[in-house]
């Protein structure tokens, strides 16, 4: 069978590969890709700068975000029938206590896996195989934007961390900030809203007609950040900044989230912003500011299997009220379009999808 192969750290290296169809044995499903989206780390590995290969393989088959339909299942699965449309998570665990109890997003060594990233082969192929613990059935009513629940889990993922680090004080947050705009900061905004929070969507541009379809739709509040500059939010907000999202990885963005961020606030990074990038940061302000208000600043990256169950819950919900808006942020494309990086380029696209 035909697979979207790169070698890791080569810029240019994209080529279909012929590999061998997965065989799989008693425990396993066997998936026949339907559609693949991309994203900000593919781009990264297109470009030789991110991705590692199995090991013993030259070459990694690309692809962290896929739906499917189940074509085969192994004798002893229960839970997974042939024409069930599943979707995969992208990590595999190692052996660490966070890892053999579901929760891989949270690896104490560094030594998963990821699925079409690092170290295991991805989804760009026409089968791949797994096991059910890491494949999640998605309904029909989201089949259509289901292949979006991979970065839709993302978010899920991080304010799942916010609330329940929150839980620290009694606290009712009523405004959030989302910086940036791309799939994740829409997603994330979007998720936002959906438990009743004010969200301002923070980017450098006017919003492209379908994003002022979505902030009309989900009542987000727009702001246009080329003129005044991120410093300037408080004042524009005009209320204590509960939460941001930082989902540019900007380094500029990165920086004014710890400086903006309210009183009792949490401030989220979510983009993998790789290389250096030398700031000035007034050390002895930023610690006395996030001291005296109680302020957390954390990380967050990936998502397990219960992030993406949420994620499927959200996304019911919004097809529901909101008219099947999530389907509008998918350009697909057929998967013979794919001869270049340089078509997941276009910036004014939201998420590229790969019709296989
Ligand atoms: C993926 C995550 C992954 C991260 C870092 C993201 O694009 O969505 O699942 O953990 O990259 O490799
Ligand atoms: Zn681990």
């Amino acid at each position: 069978m035909k697979a979207i192969t790169i070698v890791p750290k080569v810029k240019g290296s994209l080529s279909v590969r012929d590999v061998d169809k997965p065989m799989i044995n008693s425990n396993e499903v066997l998936v026949k890709v339907v559609e693949v989206g991309m994203d900000g780390t593919d781009k990264e590995i297109g470009e030789g700068l991110y991705g590692e290969a199995p090991e013993g393989s030259e070459f990694l088959i690309i692809g962290h975000e896929a739906i499917g339909i189940v074509d085969e299942v192994g004798s002893n699965v229960k839970d997974f029938k042939k024409g069930d449309i599943v979707v995969a998570t992208v990590r595999r665990p190692d052996n660490c206590i966070n890892c053999i109890n579901g929760e891989s997003d949270m690896c104490l060594t560094g030594n998963y896996t990821e699925r079409g990233i690092k170290g295991a082969h991805g989804y760009m192929t026409e089968y791949y195989k797994d096991v059910p613990d890491f494949l999640v059935k998605i309904p029909d009513a989201i089949k259509n934007v289901g292949v979006m629940l991979e970065p839709f889990s993302i978010t899920e993922k991080a304010i799942s961390q916010i609330f329940a680090i929150q839980k620290r004080m009694i606290w009712k947050p009523q405004t959030a900030v989302v910086l940036g705009t791309g799939s994740i900061g829409l997603f994330g905004a979007m998720q936002l809203r959906l438990r009743g929070i004010d969200v301002f969507s923070v980017d450098r541009s006017d919003p492209s007609s379908i994003k002022k379809e979505i902030y009309d739709a989900f009542g987000i509040k727009h702001i246009n950040s080329s003129e005044k500059g991120l410093d300037a939010l408080p004042k524009e907000i005009g209320k204590n900044i509960d939460i941001i999202i930082e989902a540019t990885g900007n380094p500029d963005s990165v920086k004014a989230s710890l400086e903006i961020i309210g009183i009792n606030g949490v401030d989220c990074l979510l983009s993998v912003t790789g290389g250096t990038s030398m700031k000035d940061i007034d050390i002895a302000k930023l610690g006395y500011d996030l001291v005296l208000n109680n302020k957390i600043v954390f990380g967050s990256v990936n998502s397990n299997r219960g992030h993406f169950e949420m994620g499927v819950e959200d996304m019911i919900k919004i097809q529901e009220e909101y008219e099947n808006i999530l389907e509008k942020l998918i350009t697909r494309f057929p998967i013979s379009d794919f001869k270049s990086y340089e078509i997941l380029d276009d910036k004014s696209r939201i998420k590229n999808v790969f019709v296989m």
